[in-house]
């Protein structure tokens, strides 16, 4: 079938109540009609994810954004020009016909536009916004294909559009606005330096602050096998008889002996790192491996969001 056609199937499927798994630039989405509670309780349930986790709405205009949010800050209008379409979600009052399970009973709404045209075409040919976590059990990585997808919630869904690898490769930045100052509450798609260029300084999520949502969870976005972030070579003794893998961000330039060694950027480029990510740590995880070894990648721009993950793949904590 046609892609087109496959878009209006998928649309015909929201507008039932169905839920559909559909590429955005950043990771797959699995994805119901906003305002319709009993399609996002499956959600839900397919995921496995815990009712007090809120998911983000997709949007494709600003009309959707308005039946969405009561107010939209001068601020968080001047990022939607500068963003959308594109990685960046917001959250925003909500108005009161959002459900609850959408918001997990907050007062607030986490909203995007996404860039990819299959997700704006299905969002607009479905005639309402979607609210859509990423397309994987709860926990573990997110996908960015659509086999990635149908290996892990294959015929729980009711449709899989496949919009080929995602660009972007992590999960869209969340900016609050619930209170006076904004606050990042996760690094993502967009550079918190490009954000802090058109609205100044934006305060940032400590992780000793309460816990709001599970994507702030210590251990998350996690594979099965144990990784390590922080080790170094002079450690190399106690490896020995393991079976270990290696995340390189370029090539890497080490001792040890691994099974096998995933580089994310030869040239060292943090786009095409964040873009590989979660391809290259699920390659890893399918060998089954004692140890998964990590490097580090420079904290700027994108590669706060890689490392985001990376802690958090690598966090002993629940
Ligand atoms: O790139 C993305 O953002 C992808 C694609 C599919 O759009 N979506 C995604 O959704 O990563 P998900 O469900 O994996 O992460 C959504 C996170 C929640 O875990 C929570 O941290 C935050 O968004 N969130 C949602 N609503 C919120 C709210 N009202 N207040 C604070 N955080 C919220
Ligand atoms: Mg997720």
């Amino acid at each position: 079938m046609k892609q087109d056609e496959l878009i209006h199937q998928a649309a015909e499927i929201i507008k039932r109540g169905g839920i559909v798994a559909f590429p955005t630039e950043t990771v797959y989405g699995l994805g119901a009609d906003a305002f319709n509670p009993l399609a996002v309780a499956r959600v839900f349930e397919v995921k496995q994810r815990p009712y007090f986790d809120p998911l983000i709405v997709h949007v494709a205009s600003h009309r959707d954004l308005n039946h969405l949010v009561s107010e939209i800050p001068s601020n968080a209008e001047k990022l939607i020009e500068r963003f959308w379409p594109g990685p960046l979600t917001l959250v925003l009052l909500k108005r009161e016909e959002v459900p609850d399970i959408v918001t997990s009973g907050l007062p607030t709404v986490a909203v995007r536009m996404p860039k990819h045209p299959v997700a704006l075409s299905l969002i607009e040919e479905s005639e309402c916004p979607i609210a859509a976590p990423s397309a994987n059990p709860f926990g573990y990585l997110s996908p960015t294909t659509a086999e990635h997808v149908q290996e892990q919630l294959g015929d729980q869904v009711d449709l899989i559009l496949d919009g080929g690898p995602c660009e972007v490769g992590v999960e869209s930045t969340i900016l609050s606005f619930a209170e006076k100052t904004p606050k990042l509450l996760r690094p993502g798609g967009v550079p918190l330096e490009e954000i802090e260029s058109i609205i100044g300084q934006v305060e940032v999520r400590s992780n000793k602050e309460k816990i709001l949502a599970p994507g702030m969870l210590p251990r998350h976005y996690a594979p099965q096998t144990p990784v390590l972030l922080h080790w170094s070579e002079k450690n190399a003794e106690a490896y020995r008889g393991k079976r270990i893998g290696f995340l390189a961000f370029q090539e890497p330039r080490l001792f040890l002996k691994f099974i096998h060694i995933e580089v994310l950027s030869k040239k060292g480029d943090l786009r095409e790192a964040a873009a590989n990510l979660f391809s290259a740590i699920r390659r890893l995880d399918a060998l089954k491996l004692d140890l998964i070894l990590a490097e580090s990648v420079p904290e700027a721009g994108l590669g706060r969001a890689i490392m985001d993950r990376l802690r958090r793949a690598s966090s002993q904590g629940e």
